[in-house]
């Protein structure tokens, strides 16, 4: 390692915790990409996050911070975030670290790192550091709640619903060959309240008394609709029913702290809205509720009571684990709460001049409370997977739009439409101008 490379790795062991999101700027000056820090953006203080979502030349600042897809709009920003070019910086800088000190660097300075990275994470999230273990992705956090959920017996039933993730449906569905359990899909309305949602979970509780175990999605991939999970939870709560949470969708899309939802599980990435490299997700587990999932069945001391023991990842990706700080680092300069305020005022952008057209129909929240960034929208009528497939070609050929179509909900498929921080509003009324022309 060189001097200078040393003397940054030393300045990243210096980053202890670091603020809360809602409270916008925190640390700068002592990190990898030392410069660059001094310049990231801050936030203006004294300002609303509602008020500074139309600030658009605080948003120009924050968009010059990334690279922009070449050669169409790309409104499909729900897959991975993109990271901005610190981050990225960050990340290549480590990748030629590790890959130059090689097991030199990960037998002996890797775990010191992965700590640090953990107790950034769980500062952010509002968990203590042992609720957390890093994992490759949301799925394999998922994967390791669902699989071994060790409290079903045959008979008992399991709950999932129509707007999780479509291979976690698959998961849950898998327990009635594994476990002799019944699976029961809900299929929440098309649009709704939070009012709604949660009368919709409580009488599927009561029109099924064997339930013990449920998957409850925080923000939904088709739509972006955000369920009441603290509401549910504590109706689940009082029935016996535990849940698992996917948070995979909703973190840095939403502004929160993980005991804000009441849940004792939960399956997040930082690969999407917290811009992080690609394969990084966490678990989380509150403490006092280990024992009802197994410790991994590749682990040594199955009676392991810790966290990272619910898990066995085999070699991670180092580098990407020592770009977590940055990418907190960068989130927090622009605010969570700002961050998921301009991306639902993005979200209103399109969305308002859509609830205008007959010919089209938005889906998924039906007040401000069940709304993200993230939104979908159909033809009027037109819900087949074939349908929703050739609306999403006919905005990207015609139009120059890009799209995904979701083939998930009961009530049929649609499109989606996911901006980030870094897409400006012409590039929505775009999608609007689009939108007015699909008629007929
Ligand atoms: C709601 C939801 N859950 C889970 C996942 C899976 O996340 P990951 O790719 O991190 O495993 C996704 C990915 O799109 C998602 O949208």
């Amino acid at each position: 390692m060189n001097n200078e490379n040393a003397a940054k790795l030393d300045r990243r062991k210096l980053i202890a915790g670091i603020g809360t999101a809602a409270a916008g700027a925190m640390l700068f000056g002592n990190r990898a990409f030392g410069a660059a820090s001094s310049s990231l953006p801050s936030s203006p203080s004294g300002i609303s996050a509602w008020d500074l979502a139309r600030d658009e030349t605080y948003w120009r600042r924050v968009a010059s911070f990334y690279d922009r897809t070449e050669g169409i709009v790309n409104l499909e920003h729900g897959y991975w975030g993109k990271m901005p070019r610190p981050v990225q910086t960050a990340y290549l800088e480590a990748l030629q670290r590790v890959n130059k000190q090689n097991s030199f660097y990960a037998r002996k300075e890797f775990s010191a790192d992965y700590r640090r990275a953990v107790e950034q994470v769980a500062t952010l999230l509002g968990a203590e550091p042992d609720e957390i273990v890093l994992t490759r992705n949301a799925t394999e956090s998922i994967q390791s709640l669902i699989l071994q959920y060790k409290a079903l017996k045959k008979g008992d039933s399991v709950l999932l619903a129509d707007v999780d993730y479509p291979s976690f449906k698959v998961l849950m569905r898998s327990l009635e060959q594994s476990r002799g359990v019944k699976a029961i899909e809900l299929a929440l309305p098309r649009k709704a309240t939070q009012a709604d949602l949660l009368a919709t979970y409580i009488k599927a509780f009561d029109a099924n008394p064997k339930i013990k175990l449920m998957l409850l999605t925080h923000v939904s991939n088709q739509h972006g609709l955000i369920l009441p999970v603290a509401e549910i939870t504590a109706e689940a709560r009082l029935r016996g029913i535990d849940v698992i949470c996917d948070n995979a969708q909703s973190w840095g899309l939403l502004d929160y702290r993980i005991r804000d939802l009441g849940v004792d599980w939960a399956a997040f990435n930082l690969h999407k809205w917290i811009g992080a490299p690609l394969g990084i997700g966490a678990l989380y587990m509150r403490r006092g509720t280990r024992e009802k999932i197994s410790v991994h069945p590749a682990e040594k001391d199955l009676s392991s009571t810790s966290v990272s023991a619910r898990v066995h990842p085999g070699t991670i990706n180092f580098a990407a684990i020592l770009a977590v700080p940055d990418a907190l680092e960068f989130h927090n300069a622009v605010g969570g709460a700002n961050k998921a305020a301009r991306l639902r005022y993005m979200n209103d952008l399109w969305r308002n001049e859509a609830e205008t057209l007959s010919h089209i129909e938005v889906l998924g929240g039906a007040d401000p409370e069940s709304r993200t960034g993230m939104g979908s929208f159909r033809l009027l009528g037109k819900n087949s997977d074939d349908d929703a497939k050739a609306l999403q070609k006919k905005l990207e050929t015609d139009f120059g739009i890009f799209s995904v179509a979701r083939y998930g909900l009961a009530d049929g498929a649609c499109v989606r439409i996911t901006p980030q921080v870094f897409t400006t509003p012409n590039e929505l009324e775009k999608l609007g101008s689009a939108l007015k022309k699909l008629c007929g």
